[in-house]
């Protein structure tokens, strides 16, 4: 059991060796459309892997946010989080744009991640009433915790794919990482304007 868990953290290692970069490293655009009818390598076969558990992950959150908009009450959180299940739609758009580009079939491999994620916010709606900033707060936590795990993500995708010489998949992942990190600011500000509000003695019924 240990010797082969060991082994595979050998290949691992082994694949970013220069000993093997010449012949696994395919930095050539037109690789990239030929790597699905040979041998993968094992950075190709972690970069397809998470494409495919991002693509998951996104649809999962065009489905979940609607719920998040619902529960919102303050216009402006509602506002932000209706535009980002637009950009969250593009998001999926972007990413079948990807699987073209390598030559695969668009495949969703469920993100164990998300689907916690969007649990806890589930949660946190439910523990909390309706109309509270409590509730708003909650979900905008919840929101930015959905952010983080897709800015690390996309981070350590696009990072890979210039790795694998995929650059124009990587400017892809770069796009959709800075408009998470836009949306993730957002979520800030309007945290810093519900609490300026309250601290000017707007009131809510939990405070
Ligand atoms: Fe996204």
């Amino acid at each position: 059991m240990a010797k082969s868990s060991n082994q595979k953290k050998d290949t691992l290692k082994k694949t970013g060796s220069s000993k093997q970069k010449s012949s696994d490293f395919q930095p050539e655009e037109s690789k990239i459309g030929a790597t699905s009818s040979e041998q993968e390598t094992g950075l190709q076969k972690l970069f397809t892997d998470s494409i495919k558990d991002i693509y998951w992950a996104e649809n999962h959150l065009v489905k979940s946010l609607p719920k998040m908009i619902n529960a919102a009450s303050s216009t402006e959180l509602q506002n932000a989080l209706s535009d980002h299940l637009e950009v969250t739609e593009e998001h999926v758009l972007r990413l079948e744009e990807i699987f073209e580009s390598l030559g695969k079939k668009a495949q969703a491999k469920k993100c164990d991640a998300m689907e916690g994620l969007t649990k806890e916010g589930e949660g946190v709606i439910e523990g909390t009433d309706s109309g509270t900033a409590a509730r708003d707060q909650g979900i905008i936590m919840a929101a930015q915790k959905v952010e983080h795990y897709e800015i690390a993500t996309y981070g350590g995708l696009a990072q890979l794919a210039k790795t694998l010489g995929y650059n124009d998949v990587s400017d892809l992942l770069e796009l959709t990482l800075a408009e998470e990190k836009e949306a993730d600011q957002l979520l800030t500000t309007i945290a810093e304007n519900s609490s300026t509000s309250n601290n000017n003695g707007s009131s809510d019924k939990e405070m």
